[in-house]
């Protein structure tokens, strides 16, 4: 009896010990501001702790910082008069602030060459902030104080000398606190390395971490994303680098897997016995006006559907992983990308916008823009198949749809389900079964929502059916203010949270799948099929769709919930 109680308290003492280790492992690597109040760190309670920071909000929008007011965070923007910086970064940064989302001690840098004053820089980032809809108290007062909070300082991309200005600078204000330093890389990426070098030699944290964030495009193809990839770790480390996706942080993107995984309804669903076919569909309903020079090097396979439709495409077809750790997640997309077929010409349509006249108006053409040359066989539009070879998704396809100037802006995810098997109300749908069949659409933007199209009688004494919505239309539902993508992922790389960031690997699996394709395209000058500015698109894309047995589910769709 007596040895029966040692060994339960010797048990107790072990767990106990093993607890406190796992709690100090998983603590260490975090940032004190975020840790207030919770006793573990998983990816659940760190989303939690920022309600909870929010509630611990004093003085200013900013936190208590728990650590004493030990720590201060610079985020430095480099490329601070690039258009990005100034339409999603610095205002993504206000958004954070203005929602006490940031770190007591924090400092916003500007860092680009242009000669320019503080005062300048904050009547530039002053331009473009703007208050949340649902709460404008106080904004006024928010946004001075925010800019107070913002310096610049000019320098070149390849100076050493420059960015050890910087660092003086950054340690005027850093003081005696632990220095933490975020560089967001808003440049072009042949700089990427030049100013990674300069930033990690001249301007690292001493004791803090310093971490940068680079946003697409990651190369062209996979020997120049390699490349970018062997430069960048020249003078970081992979846990140092956080490559951008933004529509990762797109609210209904990283509800995907709560969708998935928390619903009993959907997960027995999700394979190649229930659904018939899925579409990730893109669509702007203008053209390149202002980034052709850009984009002329690019295209629409490289900037939307090689990165944003293919991330989505990953989550939603990946397994259920170990847990929200992001290499759990992030193990799982490599897993699907690299089941996938890399994509050949005959998987594959691309299309060109035209300029067209409507209401006595006349839209541009792609090549009407005075930055792409006259020639320019580049795709603002392509639809593509693509397939996975695993036990999941064997056969089914996977149609994406990307492009320019068409008819509607919208991104979203439709899932079409099998017919019914043998089907008692075939006579209420004709011949035409794919009318009756559910179809999940997930509608990332605008007007985020996610509908399930089900078969419904129609009230009254017959056995007339018809199709229905169950829909969940977010504005109806939340009266908040859904968060841009830019300030979830900014809040991420402060709280070193990787999840929703690209991983080397994944980089290299979606470039495998795509770069013989645009290789293929490339040599053999395969020319676009022109559509009119503002239309569906090239004809093309319906007979691929038809090859596959598959029909768009957005053809037609004039309301919003079709
Ligand atoms: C960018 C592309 O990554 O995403 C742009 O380079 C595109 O061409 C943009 O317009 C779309 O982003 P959003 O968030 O406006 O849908």
């Amino acid at each position: 009896m007596v040895l029966y109680a040692q060994l339960i308290l010797h048990n107790m003492m072990c767990a106990c010990v093993l607890i406190l280790c796992v709690a100090r492992r998983s603590f260490s690597s975090y940032p004190a501001y975020c840790l207030l109040g919770l006793d573990t760190r998983s990816l659940s309670e760190s989303l939690a702790s920022r309600e909870i920071r929010k509630e611990k909000e004093i003085g200013d929008g900013a936190l208590e910082n728990d650590s004493g007011g030990e720590s201060t965070v610079t985020i430095t923007v480099v490329g601070a008069s690039g258009d990005l910086a100034k339409k999603k970064i610095f205002p993504a940064l206000f958004a954070l602030f203005y929602e006490g989302c940031l770190p007591k001690h924090f400092t916003v840098y500007g860092y680009a060459r242009s000669k320019m004053t503080n005062e300048e820089l904050r009547t530039m980032i002053s331009r473009t902030l703007t208050c949340r809809i649902d709460q404008r108290e106080n904004c006024g007062d928010k946004i001075e104080k925010f800019l107070q909070r913002c310096f610049y300082q000019s320098g070149q991309y390849n100076s050493e000398e420059d960015f050890s200005r910087l660092d003086k600078a950054l340690k005027e204000h850093e003081g005696i606190r632990l220095a933490n330093r975020l560089f967001y890389l808003s440049i072009p990426p042949d700089i990427f390395i030049e100013v990674a070098r300069c930033a990690s030699l001249r301007t690292s944290s001493s004791k803090g971490w310093t971490r940068v964030i680079v946003e697409k495009p990651f190369g062209r193809d996979s020997e120049s994303s390699a490349e970018l990839t062997r430069g960048l770790k020249n003078y970081l480390t992979e846990e140092q680098i956080y490559r951008i996706d933004h529509y990762l942080g797109k609210e209904l993107v990283e509800n995907m897997s709560v969708l998935r995984f928390s619903n009993l309804v959907f997960e027995p669903l999700w394979s190649r016995q229930y659904i018939r076919n899925v579409q990730l569909i893109f669509s702007e309903d203008f053209g390149t006006e202002g980034r052709g020079g850009y984009f002329d090097n690019y295209g629409i396979i490289r900037d939307i559907m090689q990165n944003h439709l293919l991330q989505i495409l990953a989550l939603f077809a990946m397994e259920p992983p170990v847990s929200l750790d992001a290499e759990d997640m992030r193990n799982e997309k490599v897993k699907v990308l690299r089941s996938m077929r890399p994509l050949k010409l005959e998987d594959v349509v691309v299309g060109q916008y035209k300029s067209h006249y409507k209401g006595g108006i006349k839209y541009p053409g792609y090549t009407d823009d005075k930055t792409v040359p006259r020639n320019s066989i580049t795709p603002t539009f392509a639809a593509a198949a693509l397939f996975i070879d695993n036990a999941r998704w064997d056969g089914i396809p996977f149609l994406m749809k990307a492009g320019k100037a068409l008819h509607s802006r919208r991104t979203e995810i439709r899932v079409q389900f099998r017919h019914v098997p043998g089907h008692l109300f075939k006579r209420s749908f004709g011949m035409d079964l794919d009318h009756a069949t559910n179809e999940l659409v997930i509608r990332v933007q605008p007007d985020e929502a996610i509908y399930l199209k089900i078969n419904n009688k129609v009230p009254g004494l017959g056995m007339r059916l018809d199709r229905s919505n169950l829909n969940l239309l977010y504005s109806d539902r939340y009266s908040r203010e859904i968060p841009d993508a830019y300030e979830r992922l900014l809040l991420d790389a402060i709280e070193g949270e990787r999840r929703l960031f690209i991983r080397s690997d994944e980089l290299d699996a979606a470039w495998s799948l795509f770069t013989p394709l645009l290789k293929d395209l490339e040599e053999k000058k395969v020319a676009p099929e022109l559509y009119p500015y503002g239309s569906r698109g090239p004809v093309g894309a319906y007979y691929l769709a038809a090859k596959h047995n598959v029909r768009w589910g957005d053809l037609g769709a004039e309301t919003q919930n079709t």
